[in-house]
């Protein structure tokens, strides 16, 4: 790929009813920038992921719109893939760079959504499905609902298992100050939790959040400052499926997340067995336990024992053995927060940090190859990145 990334940053996930998207982007770039030792000039091009802008904030320009902020009068663009479109800017900005028509380029990641009625979010979240979806007033709460259904009924998956995906999340939030929700629960909280769309219930859903997230990608001949250590991103590869679950042959697996992971090991060199720490899609605790098995983490029907027993948990390596994955050490979109156009590019984030050793107390030991997973709407969207350090 011959792709490094130089400067990374996230805002706090959250409420942010205080702060602009204007704002929030302006800290992420000013962040990642400095990391990366490089002059504003440097940025060639900025790729802007973003979903909703336009539906909810009335502003669809943001490539020239941050362009704008930024002073820079460079190529830059929005990109939408629903809540893959902070993955697909990433991926943008890899070809870009790989390409060599750019050395240096910024990607940002931003959505402002708790400023709107969830009524009129969930609306404009449904954006992103099947005409026949949205005439049928299908949220995505109830279209996971009935992958969770499938799940259960295929492969013995209880609610149970649902929620250890959420309690293991959780608890990862808790070491993260920049987290929505930096708290833990237990099984039994979120068992007790309100119904959204039945098996799901609130406390196995992300949120709705505003965030934003930068990356500064550089082609890896570049000279850098010494002593910084070089992460590369070795894949880059996506894929797409029928915007609509009926049309789908099978609703406990993403198509799309299987053929965008197997180009991406193919394009690494390496397998799943290769990888220390992802961050994957838990739009809801249902889509993690699919993404670990799309991802071949798992066998089919075999990743809700795990992640239940704890194998995918910080701490799951015991006495400095390096053969388990850790997964969504960030706290996953379930308590970090999911604003939709961000949380592609704050995954790369949380792996890049993870890969040079700076995630403090959610650090995985030894940890020198990471996955990024991110999916669009309900699956008709997947993009994967493989990160590894040199
Ligand atoms: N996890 C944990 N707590 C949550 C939560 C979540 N996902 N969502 C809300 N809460 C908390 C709030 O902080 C609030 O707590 P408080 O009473 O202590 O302040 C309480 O639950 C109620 O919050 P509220 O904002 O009124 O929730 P809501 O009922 O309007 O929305 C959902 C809850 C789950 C329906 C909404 O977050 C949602 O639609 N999530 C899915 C978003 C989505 O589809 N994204 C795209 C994925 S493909």
């Amino acid at each position: 790929m011959n792709v490094s990334i130089l400067g990374a940053s996230t805002s706090k996930f959250g409420e942010l009813w205080q702060t602009s998207p204007r704002d929030l982007v302006k800290d992420v770039v000013a962040e990642s920038i400095d990391q990366a030792g490089v002059t504003k000039s440097k940025i060639q091009a900025v790729f802007v992921g973003n979903m909703l802008s336009g539906t909810l904030g009335g502003q669809d320009h943001l490539g020239a719109f941050f362009a704008e902020e930024l002073g820079l009068s460079v190529p830059a663009m929005k990109i939408e893939g629903a809540c893959a479109s902070g993955g697909l800017a990433v991926h943008a900005g890899v070809l870009a760079v790989s390409s060599g028509l750019y050395e240096t380029v910024l990607v940002v990641g931003v959505e402002k959504m708790t400023d709107h009625k969830p009524e009129e979010v969930a609306k404009a979240l449904m954006g992103a499905g099947a005409d026949a979806e949205r005439e049928a007033g299908a949220t995505f709460p109830a279209l996971y609902a009935l992958m969770a259904r499938a799940h259960m009924q295929k492969y013995g998956t209880t609610e149970e298992h649902l929620a250890s995906v959420a309690v293991k999340n959780h608890y990862h939030a808790s070491l993260n100050s920049h987290a929505q929700f930096p708290f833990t629960v237990t099984i039994e909280q979120v068992l007790k939790s309100p119904t959204v769309a039945s098996p799901l219930k609130l406390l196995d859903c992300s949120p709705i959040t505003d965030g934003a997230a930068a990356l500064i990608l550089t082609k890896n001949q570049v000279p850098r400052t010494k002593n910084k250590k070089v992460i590369n991103i070795v894949a880059s590869a996506v894929a797409t499926d029928t915007l609509g679950v009926a049309q789908r042959e099978d609703l406990t697996t993403l198509k799309a997340a299987v053929n965008a992971s197997k180009k991406a090991y193919e394009q690494a060199g390496i397998g799943p067995k290769d990888i220390d720490v992802a961050e994957v899609h838990d739009c809801f605790t249902i889509a993690e336990i699919i993404a670990m098995e799309d991802l071949e983490f798992f066998g089919k029907g075999e990743a809700a024992s795990a992640i239940n027993k704890g194998k995918t948990k910080l701490g799951g390596r015991k006495n400095g053995t390096t053969d388990n994955l850790i997964v969504n050490t960030s706290g996953g979109l379930k308590a970090v927060g999911h604003p939709v156009g961000a949380t592609g590019v704050k995954q790369i984030v949380e792996i890049y940090q993870q890969l040079i050793g700076q995630s403090g107390k959610k650090q995985v030991e030894g940890a020198a190859v990471g996955l990024t997973h991110n999916v669009g709407g309900s699956g008709a969207t997947a993009v994967v990145h493989i990160l590894k350090r040199e």
